[in-house]
């Protein structure tokens, strides 16, 4: 008789945000008159610009003639999308990636979770806490874990780094040594970042001790002060010991569309073996690309005019972190991120728990966040809002949140 992977029965509960919707979809059909606003999942409200749309089209009309149509795409991406990525996204800021180290994806969501697959199976994880549950999650599947502890709420193989008030929601690094490091930067849950001279310094520790660093940058668009690295190749040495993850959901809208890439340099080895080639394999072996039309719309971003209409559509948001930070501290609640980051973390008021004051916001503002102990316990007694709703959604959510 066949067996399961019991690992997936280590998971407690469900996926963080599938269990608000479902307590989201409960509170609406018991109370069908009430508006809710969502401020909980980071997905984007705006639409797609208009050379994304441009492009869409101008693709599709492509597959529907034999001259232009196009089947599977080559497996690392298109060349002409991984070589816009090269120049934009690196050679601007005088990182020299190649276009062979560049693997696009549908999204940084599977990169996240699916990265693991190639390292050791008795690697240890380092994971940030709180944290983006995609992370700790795809290595309870895969074994790499330990067990659940329900009273610490925590994976008895897992190094957690608490990032909270104290530490400045960073983490320190860890007493105990890791062989791969989450990070997340600009981060999610808390919008906090990191200075350039505080990553280089990670990246001189996983040197060090022969870890490494995977490098979820799929904020780095939100970022607004000089001094904060937007790729962790900015930082000397980090192409020995670093992958980035990049996403076009959140800087361009693609959350429907999907679409995203992962930086595995050549020179990232573990003794003589380069995990590039080994990442090549499972890409090959596992996906069979983005489709055409995304990647060519997200090469379209790159355009002179798709790159105005990005600044743009970052800018709406900014303009709701900035209405969400400035009405919560009007109101009295402690709060940060929301400066480099489309999310805004809040202290609970009281002390409440995270997941008691989630039932009342819904209760009785009708209003939608995400738990901060969903991330992990560091984060209980806190709350993540995220600037992605429209902004009269945005507003008229604070004011109700105001008048608690
Ligand atoms: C979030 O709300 O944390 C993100 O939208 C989740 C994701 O990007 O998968």
């Amino acid at each position: 008789m066949f067996t399961v992977n019991d690992n997936y029965l280590k998971l407690p509960g469900s996926y963080l945000f599938s269990t608000i919707g479902k307590k989201v979809a409960a509170f609406k059909e018991a109370n069908p008159d009430k508006t809710v606003i969502s401020l909980g999942i980071g997905d984007v409200t705006r639409p797609l610009t208009s050379s994304v749309i441009k492009a869409l089209h101008s693709a599709v009309d492509e597959m529907a003639s034999a001259d232009t149509f196009k089947g599977y795409s080559p497996d690392l991406g298109y060349l002409f999308l991984r070589e816009a990525i090269r120049d934009n996204d690196y050679k601007s800021r005088g990182v020299d990636i190649d276009v062979d180290e560049i693997f696009v994806s549908d999204g940084a969501k599977s990169d996240s979770g699916n990265i693991q697959e190639i390292f050791g199976a008795d690697n240890k994880i380092a994971v940030c806490d709180p944290v983006y549950p995609v992370y700790v999650d795809s290595n309870v599947m895969s074994g790499r874990a330990g067990i659940y502890n329900p009273e610490t709420e925590r994976f008895s193989d897992v190094i957690y780094m608490p990032c909270t008030k104290d530490t400045n929601f960073a983490p320190e690094i860890p007493s105990e040594t890791p062989d791969i490091i989450y990070l997340c930067f600009p981060n999610n849950p808390t919008g906090s970042t990191i200075k350039k001279d505080e990553l280089q310094k990670w990246v001189d520790y996983a040197n060090k001790v022969g870890a490494c660093i995977i490098y979820d940058a799929a904020y780095e668009a939100f970022i607004t002060e000089d001094d904060v690295p937007h790729s962790i190749y900015e930082c000397e040495g980090a192409k020995t010991c670093a992958i980035e993850i990049r996403s076009f959901s959140k800087n361009a809208g693609f959350t429907g569309t999907r679409l995203g890439f992962t930086v595995v340099p050549k020179e990232l080895k573990s003794k003589d073996t380069s995990l590039n080639p080994l990442w090549a394999r499972r890409h090959g072996t596992k996906f069979n690309g983005a489709p055409y039309i995304i990647q060519a719309a997200g090469a379209a971003i790159y355009s002179d005019e798709g790159k105005a209409e990005i600044k743009e559509l970052i800018g709406y948001y900014q303009e709701n972190q900035k209405v969400i930070l400035d009405g919560l501290k009007s109101a009295g609640y402690e709060v940060s991120g929301g400066v480099n980051a489309p999310y805004i973390w809040l202290k609970t008021p009281d002390n409440v728990k995270s997941w008691d004051f989630f039932d009342t916001l819904l209760n009785e503002a009708n209003v939608v966040g995400t738990p901060g102990s969903g991330f992990g316990p560091s984060g209980e007694g806190y709350f993540r809002l995220t600037a992605f709703g429209t902004h009269e959604a945005t507003k008229e959510a604070i004011e109700r949140i105001k008048r608690l």
